[in-house]
């Protein structure tokens, strides 16, 4: 693994307690219907894990790939789709799970990708948002937290494959 210092930025504590009140105000917005999680591989893959054990009503999920970094910390601007949803997704109510939204463009793709199957509703949830980095015009649903427009690395989040398996989310210097 590559040598950067880390500081922790949110700690699992504090992202454990964060991801139970997200999942407690999903519980009361959907309280009935077919609930279909799609996480954003990989980063999001974490995130959606602890999530959807957090969620006490029945729930579906399935994962779309995309990337649009390669191996550095900037985006590249365009989305490449890695795996596409094999789960039918007509009439259900859908929630996007993002691990981070940045510019926007990766989540903009994905919503335009996701309505082509005609489900009831999508909504997004993202652990961490930088909104100063907005390209695009968001909408985030249940957001974990906003934070500065610094590179952050853990539960789920790389930096060129690595840091995903730490436990705490951490700035990258
Ligand atoms: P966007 O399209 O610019 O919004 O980029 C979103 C994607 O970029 C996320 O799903 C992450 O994969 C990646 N990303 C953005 N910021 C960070 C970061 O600080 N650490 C790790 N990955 C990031």
């Amino acid at each position: 693994m590559s040598e950067h210092s880390l500081r922790v930025l949110l700690s699992e504590n504090q992202i454990r307690a964060r991801v139970r009140e997200i999942a407690a105000r999903i519980d009361a917005d959907y309280p009935d219907g077919v609930l279909c999680l799609i996480g954003v591989l990989k980063g999001s893959c974490i995130f959606l894990s602890d999530l959807v054990r957090a969620i006490r009503r029945p729930v579906r999920f399935d994962f779309i790939g995309a990337s649009s970094y390669g191996a550095g910390k900037a985006s590249s601007g365009s989305v490449q789709i890695t795996k596409n949803v094999e789960m039918p997704l007509e009439g259900c109510d859908v929630l996007l799970v993002e691990d981070i939204v940045d510019t926007g463009i990766t989540l903009t793709h994905l919503l335009r990708r996701i309505e082509r199957h005609r489900p009831k509703s999508v909504r997004v949830a993202a652990l961490l948002d930088k909104p100063e980095r907005h390209q695009r015009p968001v909408d985030i649903a249940y957001l974990g937290f906003s934070i500065p427009d610094r590179f952050v690395v853990g539960y789920g989040l790389d930096y060129a494959e690595d840091y995903r398996g730490l436990r705490d989310i951490c700035l990258l210097d």
